[in-house]
């Protein structure tokens, strides 16, 4: 088992950094690989809507979106903390997701997806919302935990104080790991779902 995990913070030792660690243990414990991928301040640009990734299978832009795709097609779940930036996930994290999400080829359906939303105070539901729904549209089954996967803390470290928090983070890993184990047992038994030719309804044409 695999997991891809994604921290958009641009700092890297910040609280994000913190809660998905918190995670990772739970995860190593469980004899579950990590690749872990710090965003940090690199320069992610968004989507250019070239529609280039349609014919390229890739991204048009090389950079470490790709490299992302290309782990995420051989892990079996991903999860991604997002700090709370007014009341949304941060923006170079979007830039990055939006692009991810629209050129990834890979079959997506039935990797265990999870998110984590870090704030000073608020905005934290809008946010894991925001980012569950990257999985949501790709059949993408979302590891839940024992709240709406939040962490609390302004300056860097301060989420050690929220312990909710941080026993959160173990119980989405936990969860993750048996969903995972569970349809990697379902794959061999039943099989993926039946696919289907994609239907588009146009609201105006
Ligand atoms: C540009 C910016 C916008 C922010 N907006 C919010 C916000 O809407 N709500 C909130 O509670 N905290 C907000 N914060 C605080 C961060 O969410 C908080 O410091 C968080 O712990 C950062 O996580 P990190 O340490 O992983 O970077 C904002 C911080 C920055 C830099």
């Amino acid at each position: 088992m695999k997991v891809l995990m994604i921290n958009g913070s641009p700092r890297k030792d910040g609280n994000c950094a913190r809660l998905l660690s918190e995670a990772e243990k739970t995860f190593q414990a469980e004899n579950v690989e990590v690749i872990r991928y710090d965003l940090g301040t690199k320069d992610i640009r968004g989507c250019m809507a070239c529609g280039g990734c349609a014919t390229k299978g890739a991204c048009v832009i090389e950079d470490d979106v790709n490299v992302l795709a290309s782990h995420l097609a051989e892990c079996d779940g991903m999860i991604v903390a997002s700090p709370v930036y007014y009341a949304s996930p941060n923006g170079t994290l979007i830039s990055l997701l939006d692009r991810l999400f629209m050129s990834a080829k890979a079959d997506l359906r039935m990797k265990v997806g999870a998110s984590f939303a870090v704030a000073r105070r608020a905005g934290t539901v809008a946010t894991f919302d925001v980012l569950n729904k990257y999985y949501t549209i790709n059949q993408m089954p979302v590891a839940s935990g024992r709240y709406w996967n939040n962490g609390f803390g302004r300056g860097k470290g301060e989420i050690e104080g929220d312990e909710e928090g941080l026993q959160n983070a173990r119980f989405v890993a936990r969860n993750m790991v048996f969903l995972m184990r569970s349809i990697a047992l379902g794959k061999e038994k039943y099989g993926l779902p039946a696919p289907e030719a994609v239907t588009r309804t146009g609201f105006i044409r």
